[in-house]
């Protein structure tokens, strides 16, 4: 079987390494693919922003899967062109992708479907920001109604920085290019997790929950970014949490997303917020998480392959999927600068340290290899990720690795797992 990834981050990354484990794959391709992957698969350009450009890849290579990673391609449609040309393929329409593409469009959907979420309007001009705004009590969320790469949020602490920050995503001034919507949203207190599912249209099968870690700096400081780490435990849901979640969370998203002939095939990533009231959903994405997959995948025993192939035909409900008890946990190191501007091209070292503890991959995000050497190409560099009885070990594992790896300006965060930890609970 031959098998096409679309991406180059460590998302990708380890689904490649997890497709590879598959025994029905003979041959991988990833596109554009990472320095990483280019170590275990035939690497393919393409610009990932090029919906014709993907189709001519797909029909000169003819994969018998191709496995979308990132949104940009889902939301412009990649799935619905390779339906229509016999082509294989892993990942929601461009209808479907619209709970994450439009987050107007996922809140509105939300609320049809009585499925909890923060309160929040759409506005489509700033004198309806104006008057939604009087209703909100700061802390105030403003959000792009597309996708911003984790740019699209603001915190406001009062209405007229709100104000100003919807201005600013309508004139384009934030994102560069200007916004038609803006949701405005209640601020909400508490813990967050990432409650990946896979989908075959019509049933759920959750993966391992996971905590993604967003800000720059320890103690969840400074700027949002892609994610700098995360970790996924045995106990970060106890049963009956992670059982509402899914009466009550993805199974009516998947159900809503049917009966309005938009079904959702792929990975139904709901970003919850855990607060006083129960979770709420914050977003939802229309994939796989980075790094999330990195932490989830080393942790799953059965194939993943089959898995896909399962949503792909209808037969999720006969799939169940084995995971190793424990913990898991992945440590982004980023590029010096990130997420404002770095520079790149540093060579990177340190990297066959891995292979000394047990339990641990290095999937690359932004590096490329150039004559042989490794070189920085990106903003999030590299995580390591390390499986293990105890979260305790994991992070043991992961940040005994980490401290080998070296390249100028690499900056991690130690605080991986804190919230977890805290209290000297040791999960
Ligand atoms: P989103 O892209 O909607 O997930 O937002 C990015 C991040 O902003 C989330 O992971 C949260 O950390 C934060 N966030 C988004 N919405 C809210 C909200 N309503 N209240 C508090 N924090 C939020
Ligand atoms: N880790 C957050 C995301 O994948 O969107």
């Amino acid at each position: 079987m031959k098998v096409l990834i679309l991406g180059s981050g460590g998302r990708e990354h380890a689904l490649a390494w997890a497709v590879a484990r598959s025994p029905r794959v003979t041959e991988i391709v990833c596109s554009p693919g990472n320095g990483g992957m280019a170590q275990i698969a035939r690497c393919v350009p393409v610009d990932l922003k090029d919906l014709d450009a993907m189709v001519g890849l797909a029909e000169s290579e003819k994969p018998d899967l191709t496995i979308v990673g990132p949104e940009l391609p889902l939301s412009l449609g990649i799935v619905d062109a390779l339906h229509e040309r016999g082509l294989r393929v892993f990942g929601p329409t461009r209808a479907a992708a619209m709970l994450e593409s439009s987050k107007g469009f996922a809140k509105r959907f939300l609320q049809r479907h009585n499925i909890p979420t923060p309160n929040y309007a759409v506005c489509v001009s700033a004198a309806e920001v104006e008057k939604a705004i009087e209703v909100f009590h700061p802390p105030i969320v403003v959000k792009a109604d597309g996708l911003a790469a984790g740019k699209g949020v603001i915190m406001c602490d009062s209405r007229h920085t709100a104000a100003e920050a919807a201005q600013d995503l309508f004139s384009g001034a934030l994102l560069g290019t200007p916004e038609h919507q803006v949701v405005i949203e209640e601020f909400l207190e508490g813990d967050e997790i990432s409650f990946l599912c896979l989908s075959d249209g019509k049933h759920v099968t959750p993966l391992v929950p996971s905590q993604d870690h967003k800000r720059i700096g320890e103690g969840d400081t400074g700027p949002n970014t892609g994610g700098m780490g995360v970790y996924s435990t045995d106990t970060l849901l106890d049963p009956a949490m992670s059982d509402w979640i899914l009466r009550h969370v993805a199974e009516p998203t998947i159900q809503g997303m049917a009966e309005e002939e938009t079904p959702f095939t792929g990975v139904l990533y709901c970003g919850l917020m855990m607060t006083a009231r129960g979770p709420q959903v914050l977003e939802f994405n229309a994939r796989f998480g980075d790094p999330e997959t990195q932490a989830i995948l080393v942790r799953l025993e059965s194939d993943l392959v089959d898995a896909i192939e399962a949503c792909i035909d209808g037969r999720l409900a006969d799939t169940t999927l084995r995971w190793t008890p424990g913990a898991s946990a992945c440590v982004v190191a980023s590029s010096g600068g990130y997420p404002g501007s770095y520079k790149t091209g540093f060579p990177i070292t340190g990297l066959g340290a891995a292979a000394q503890v047990p339990g641990v991959e290095v999937f690359h995000a932004g590096t490329a290899l150039m004559g042989g050497q490794l070189l920085t190409a990106g903003g999030r560099v590299l995580g390591v990720t390390a499986a293990a009885d105890s979260l305790q070990e994991a992070l043991d594992r992961a940040y005994r690795v980490m401290a080998e790896i070296f390249f100028e300006g690499i900056y991690y965060r130690r605080d991986i797992g804190h919230r977890a930890l805290k209290g000297g609970a040791r999960v």
